[in-house]
């Protein structure tokens, strides 16, 4: 048995962009390891096809059609996860869109959703699962940002602001429940070759992007480790050196 398998064999984890893309990716190997994994994202359709997946392969998972940007959708989803499971072990929030463009020119509107989601909705998804990670004293959170926060890339500055955010936002809670036994982490990748890109002109070669199985990877990593042990932050580049 692989220490992974070991770590989450009769876990429960919820993943939010289950749907497609990194979130699909992540939520399929956590299954693979033995987790029961909540699928979470709009599209019914990408979730029932995600879940099909698991269970073809012998795993076990549920699909919720959720928007995370309502709050009462994120709590209706949290309750339904321990309603179904008992339990709530991990959280990866991976639901997430991007658009870009230069500053200047800019229409505030432009930025409302992509804020509501990056952002807004990863803050309420992390204080949705907390009241049940702490009641178990145990619990791993994993928030994807983006190498965005780091680097600085014209036209990305309203998601750059949103990833930022994130990281910001998970140092602090990290600290604030530390002591509770639940754990935060942060992945920051690079680019990844995903759906993402398709409605983005001009992106970088997606030949040289990272898989969404490294990031995968990456995140089974993440969550896996001994409860003693916290790999925070993460930064996950591709090889080739584009972003
Ligand atoms: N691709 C990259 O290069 C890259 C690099 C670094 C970080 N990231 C970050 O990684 C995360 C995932 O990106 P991705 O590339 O996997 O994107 P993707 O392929 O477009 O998938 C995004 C997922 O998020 C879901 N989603 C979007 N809005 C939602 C909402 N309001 N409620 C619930 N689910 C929602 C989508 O499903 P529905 O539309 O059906 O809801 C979909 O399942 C994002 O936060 C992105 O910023 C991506």
């Amino acid at each position: 048995m692989t220490d992974a398998r070991q770590a989450l064999e009769g876990q429960v984890a919820l993943v939010t962009g289950a749907g497609r893309g990194i979130g699909r990716a992540i939520a399929i190997a956590l299954a693979t390891e033995g987790a029961a994994v909540v699928l979470a994202a709009r599209t019914r359709q990408q979730l029932a096809e995600v879940a099909a997946e698991i269970r073809e392969r012998g795993g076990r998972a549920l699909a919720v059609p959720t928007d995370v940007t309502q709050d009462t959708a994120v709590e209706a989803l949290v309750e339904q996860t321990v309603a179904e499971f008992g339990r709530l072990d991990v959280l990866v929030t991976a639901a997430g869109t991007a658009s870009f463009g230069p500053v200047a020119g800019a229409k505030p509107a432009d930025w409302d959703a992509m804020l509501a989601v990056n952002f807004r909705a990863v803050m309420v998804c992390c204080c949705a699962v907390l009241p049940v990670m702490v009641h178990q004293h145990r619990g791993t959170i994993l928030n994807i940002a983006s190498v965005a926060a780091q680097r600085f890339i014209p036209g990305a500055a309203a998601y750059a602001a949103t990833k930022a955010g994130v990281v910001a936002w998970s140092r602090v809670l990290r600290e604030e429940v530390r002591a509770e036994g639940v754990r935060v982490g942060v992945l920051v990748p690079g680019a990844v070759d995903t759906p993402l890109w398709d409605a983005i002109p001009q992106g970088p070669d997606r030949s040289r992007m990272l898989r969404t199985e490294d990031v995968a990877r990456a995140a089974v990593l993440m969550v896996t480790l001994p409860p003693g042990a916290a790999l925070e932050e993460l930064t996950l580049l591709p090889a080739g050196g584009i972003l």
